[in-house]
């Protein structure tokens, strides 16, 4: 058996990483856009409001508000079959709250589709990838307010009225996990537009802005169906395996609970119910939590068509360990070792390719056979032009070319229901986590440095003609 014929080849990226064009055409302000540049190591700065004389790299993205249509006709050079982006939602409600959406930026999205399937690509949109309008953060404390489930699904209504024909394959929100970091006010606020660390009970905090989003996310799914039988709606989770550092039992309950931090995400929204032992963990803590019979009721009408998920590295847990993680980026947890049979990247994230396949098979014996995407994966690496004007990054061959024959066993021996792999970053962006444009996954260089100076100029690494022939051959020159 061989990956399906019409097998999802393409690659993403997410508005306010590459479009730029921050305040054209009526666009508001999202949370993104208040978060300085950062480094390796350095946090990213939250400020309040835009404030002069301070450096804000997602201002400028690589410009794909003006290039996308040259950007997507090299795409199509490669032979992508979709295109991963996100609607910047202050394109379309600059604040948040307004009643009605901005014309300009349905407009945008019109012609931006309308391009990619010129050129026989489908669109794949997520509806809000860390960048909500920061209106509804300053206004509404973000998703700690019950009230952003109704703006949500007014927004998520309006684009899915006006896209439906153009776009099949849709994802509410991305990585919803990955604000469970309270060592680190990023995740939060750009999941949320909320800083946990200023509650004092940042846990119970975020369970309550997750169950909103989870609520938000179940009306948009009856929603899209309600306006197109056809559309497929995706939660988005970031997958993490974790695994245990010795077979000491204590590591190996303490793994399973750690893995929580992806599967109760992808639980709920596939499920549609609440795991029993969150249930638990909230009356144990004593929170309570705004969870009504109705929102329930919600959850299980409205399970998502598909999980999409992200995949970068897995972990490992040491219940004797206690790093400090005190303001890291990567762990809030002090039990997380690194993995002594695996490498990891420059930015320290564990390379483990057997990790996709397993989480693969986790979601499909977990989910009796849901469909699944792929829909970020890559390495984030320090590259250089040569004297040719390209780059050899046979790295990122070596890494997504292990990625995907792992891909291939859970299809073809696993029997795992996969409908596509979108690689993250398949044209240079801005990190998200550290702000920086030196971290680059693409196949495509783009020349902007640091600082967001360069001249813009687009040029193909190494792997551009590689993943070329790795989608021409369906997978099978990998
Ligand atoms: C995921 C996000 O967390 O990982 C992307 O969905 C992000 O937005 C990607 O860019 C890679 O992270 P980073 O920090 O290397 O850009």
């Amino acid at each position: 058996m061989a990956l399906p014929k019409d097998f999802l080849w393409g690659g993403a990226v997410a508005a306010h990483q590459l479009e730029g064009g921050y305040a054209e055409d009526g666009r508001g302000l999202s949370v993104s856009d208040v978060m300085t540049g950062g480094a390796h190591g350095v946090a990213r700065e939250i400020t309040d409001g835009v404030i002069e004389g301070k450096y804000y790299p997602n201002h400028k993205g690589i410009d794909f508000y003006h290039t996308y249509r040259d950007d997507i006709a090299l795409f199509a050079e490669m032979g992508f079959r979709c295109f991963r982006t996100s609607i910047s939602w202050s394109r379309i409600f600059p604040e948040g709250d307004e009643e009605r959406p901005n014309e300009a930026g349905l407009r945008f999205y019109d012609d931006m589709f309308d391009c990619m399937l010129e050129n026989g690509i489908q669109p794949v949109i997520t509806l809000s990838h860390f960048e909500m309008p920061y209106g509804l953060a300053k206004k509404y404390g973000g998703w700690a307010n019950r009230e952003l489930i109704d703006l949500f699904v007014r927004y998520a209504r309006v684009c899915f009225e006006r896209y439906h024909e153009k776009v099949r394959y849709w994802m509410t929100f991305n990585e919803i996990g990955n604000q469970f970091n309270t060592a680190n006010d990023i995740f939060g606020w750009t999941n949320s537009g909320v800083r946990f660390s200023q509650y004092d009970d940042p846990e119970r905090m975020m369970y309550q802005c997750a169950h909103y989003e989870f609520v938000a996310s179940a009306l948009a799914v009856i929603e899209a169906h309600k306006i197109d039988p056809d559309l497929m709606i995706g939660c988005m989770v970031a997958a993490g395996p974790v695994y245990p550092r010795e077979c000491r039992p204590a590591d190996v309950l303490m793994a399973n609970d750690a893995f929580h931090g992806t599967l109760f995400f992808s639980d709920v929204q596939a499920r549609g119910t609440y795991p029993n032992w969150a249930k638990r963990m909230f009356d144990r803590n004593g929170w309570d939590l705004d969870i009504t019979d109705e929102d329930l009721a919600l959850l299980k009408q409205g399970a998502v068509d598909y999980i999409g998920f992200s995949y970068y590295m897995s972990h490992v847990v040491d219940s004797e360990a206690h790093a400090d993680v005190s303001g890291s980026v990567e762990s809030a947890d002090e039990h997380m070792v690194p993995n002594p049979y695996l490498d990891a990247t420059d930015w320290g994230w564990t390379i483990d390719p057997v990790g996709l396949r397993y989480m693969l098979k986790v979601f499909d014996e977990r989910y009796d056979g849901m469909p699944q995407f792929i829909v970020e994966n890559g390495i984030g690496m320090y590259e250089d032009l040569d004297e040719n004007d390209t780059v050899e990054d046979d790295a990122r061959i070596s890494y997504l070319g292990g990625h995907i024959r792992e891909l291939k066993r859970a299809v073809e021996e696993d029997g795992v229901n996969l409908i596509g792999y979108t690689p993250w970053g398949c044209i240079d962006v801005v990190s998200f986590t550290t702000g920086e444009y030196r971290k680059r996954y693409g196949f495509i260089y783009v020349d902007i440095q640091d600082g967001g100076e360069g001249t813009g100029r687009r040029l193909k690494k190494k792997s551009f003609e590689w993943y070329r022939r790795v989608i021409a051959t369906n997978g099978e020159e990998v």
